[in-house]
């Protein structure tokens, strides 16, 4: 929610912040702006919608030259979506500017304390009042690292601010409590941004910072404190991944291309994860075996997508663990009172490292003792930073709001730990888990088999323009993906879409049916089990309803085809497994779908890609 940027050194700020801020958009686009120092004074420009609006703007009449700027894009909280409401905001006098992302909880206190003093309030958001805090302290003689600190151990709730005084050009300071910043370094220059997208061109060198830190960047340095003034050292890493990751790289939607990447990220997800002894190895884990031992329960909580894939990792570990797996949405989890002991085994899946209500459960799984493992793709956000142990899901920057690459690597990755914990455990043996290793690593080469069918997709996407509501079924691993495809076309198209478990649909859904009705079938593998037949009969069952069945079936799964109105191919892969290719046609159509209604599949309405506010 919200991205933002800093930047002090020898180039032009506003080209280097509006940049940035491109890159960092897909974390919300409700409004932009910049800010810049310039000879004692503030100079600035921002504007309601999307970037492109801010740059339409600066382009006809630009901010003076400076080396040193802030910027942001906003995803609304307090306030509309408007030019007042839009960052950054400047304290009463105008000499300084703050952007910010979070929530202040307490700022309508703050702000009648302001408004009691004389202040005056431009908007209608929680911002406002850093901005005429921070001055008041610069005024009264601080300089803006110490008026940061001053300021932040006076506000409650979750923010990342980043400020610029006017009159002291050398700076750019900014805090963080619950929110994301990272510092990038550069030689002659330093960078602060939501998540390094904002500096990738610039530099791949970047800072992790603790919760409760002020950070001030110069052109030569970077001075880290606590809240209260205490110095404190960040960590510094590499980022793996340069600016072509972050580029379309010929695709209409960072969505699509995305999709497309999935065979390699797949493969990168399983690089290394077997030793020479052919033993299953999660070097990044960071939990002892002997911990691992003494699990018997896991609870999964995660939010939207990566709850989905939370659902098939109950799937997965329970069946070749048998320990016993609850799925919880991140949001719910510490309001209930969760029964957690030293022997629970909490994972937090979250691609972004980011997400609010993640955050927040697994802090309270801390709290009360709980092993706290992450599943996540960001290096250095805050939730592997705040857990025991973390499995990287190496998918590469994810731009798209939508999340797909993100998906199926968090598919992997709970393969790897219900694998692993097998092994520990010894609920499985060597050969079985060699043979389940080896199936995966197939899955990049099947994977790309069903993007060679994408047109095949496109065309049913094109022909359902005018839908207005569609249903998505499934059984065991495929009730997951029947829940994802329909959060995809809800997010993507905006229209009623919603996944069953097949078997419950004639517990109710059923009546939602009528003529002609679009419903996407994920059939499971045929196998020992009762699965694929009784998948057959809901499909019958909801075709005899006049429903307009497409079902994506196994590749010589010759059963299906007389139901079926639409057949979508899929490599044959074990049930566990399948989600892993069963969801590309469901991205695929969502994603043209989406296109062909003109959305705008990158950055769809009233969403940002990290929720970072709960
Ligand atoms: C996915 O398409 C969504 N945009 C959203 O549901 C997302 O998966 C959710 O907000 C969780 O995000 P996280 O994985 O970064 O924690």
């Amino acid at each position: 929610m919200c991205g933002i940027v800093g930047y002090v050194g020898a180039k032009q700020a506003q080209s280097v912040v509006v940049e940035g801020l491109r890159r960092l958009e897909y974390r919300g686009y409700d409004s932009a702006g910049v800010a810049l120092a310039h000879e004692g004074a503030v100079a600035w420009d921002k504007r309601a919608g999307k970037l492109a609006n801010l740059e339409a703007a600066l382009a006809e009449s630009g901010l003076p030259e400076s080396c040193t700027g802030i910027g942001h894009t906003r995803w609304a909280t307090h306030g509309a979506p408007n030019d007042a409401n839009a960052h950054p905001h400047l304290g009463e006098h105008r000499r300084l500017a703050v952007v910010h992302n979070g929530i202040i909880e307490n700022f309508a206190q703050l702000r009648s304390e302001l408004e009691d003093a004389g202040h005056v309030f431009l908007s209608e958001t929680d911002t406002e009042i850093a901005a005429h805090l921070l001055e008041l302290e610069v005024e009264a003689g601080h300089d803006l690292t110490v008026a940061m600190q001053n300021v932040c151990r006076r506000l409650e709730g979750a923010f990342t601010l980043v400020a610029l005084d006017g009159q002291d050009p050398s700076r750019v300071v900014a805090a963080r409590r619950n929110s994301p910043l990272v510092v990038g370094l550069g030689e002659g220059e330093n960078f602060l941004g939501s998540d390094v997208a904002a500096f990738i061109e610039h530099t791949r060198e970047a800072l992790e910072l603790g919760q409760d830190q002020v950070v001030t960047i110069t052109a030569e340095g970077v001075e880290i404190t606590g809240f209260d003034g205490t110095p404190a050292e960040g960590k510094q890493y590499h980022v793996d991944w340069d600016l072509t990751a972050a580029e379309k790289d010929g695709h209409d939607w960072f969505m699509r291309k995305e999709i497309f990447e999935q065979p390699r990220a797949v493969a990168d997800s399983l690089l290394g994860r077997r030793d020479d002894a052919g033993l299953l190895k999660l070097d990044e884990m960071r939990l002892d075996d002997s911990e691992l031992r003494d699990i018997d329960k896991i609870i999964i909580i995660a939010a939207g997508t990566s709850f989905y894939a939370g659902m098939v990792a109950k799937y997965a570990i329970e069946h070749w663990t048998r320990i016993s797996v609850e799925v919880e949405l991140a949001s719910e989890f510490r309001y209930r009172d969760p029964i957690l002991t030293h022997s629970t085994l909490v994972v937090a899946i979250s691609q972004s490292g980011e997400t609010a209500d993640t955050l927040q459960a697994i802090r309270h799984a801390r709290v009360q003792r709980s092993k706290v493992l992450a599943i996540c793709n960001t290096n250095g956000s805050t939730i592997p930073r705040e857990s025991d142990g973390v499995i990287y899901t190496h998918a590469g920057p994810e731009i798209g709001v939508a999340s797909t690459k993100g998906y199926v690597t968090q598919l992997v990755a709970v393969y790897l730990l219900a694998l692993y914990l097998a092994q520990v455990k010894g609920t499985l043996f060597g050969d079985e888990i060699n043979t389940v290793m080896d199936q995966l690593d197939e899955m990049p080469e099947h994977i790309q088999t069903v993007l060679d069918q994408a047109d095949q997709v496109y065309d049913f996407a094109r022909s359902h323009v005018d839908t207005r509501s569609v249903l998505f079924l499934g059984r065991h691993a495929g009730y997951p993906v029947a829940l994802e495809g329909a959060l995809k076309l809800k997010e993507l198209a905006y229209i009623h879409a919603e996944g069953f478990a097949a078997g419950e649909l004639k517990h109710g859904p059923i009546a939602l049916i009528d003529q002609g009705m679009p419903i996407f079938c994920i059939v499971p593998p045929r196998g020992r089990d009762q699965l694929h037949d009784k998948m057959l009969s809901g499909i019958q069952e909801v075709r005899a309803r006049g429903a307009h069945t497409i079902c994506l079936a196994e590749e010589d799964d010759e059963t299906i085809a007389p139901y079926a109105d639409a057949l979508i191919r899929l490599p044959k892969v074990p049930v566990l497994l399948q989600p892993l290719v069963a969801v590309v046609p469901l991205q695929l159509f969502a994603c043209e779908l989406a296109t062909a209604m003109g959305h705008d599949v990158d950055q769809p309405r009233n969403l940002a890609k990290s929720v970072t506010v709960e």
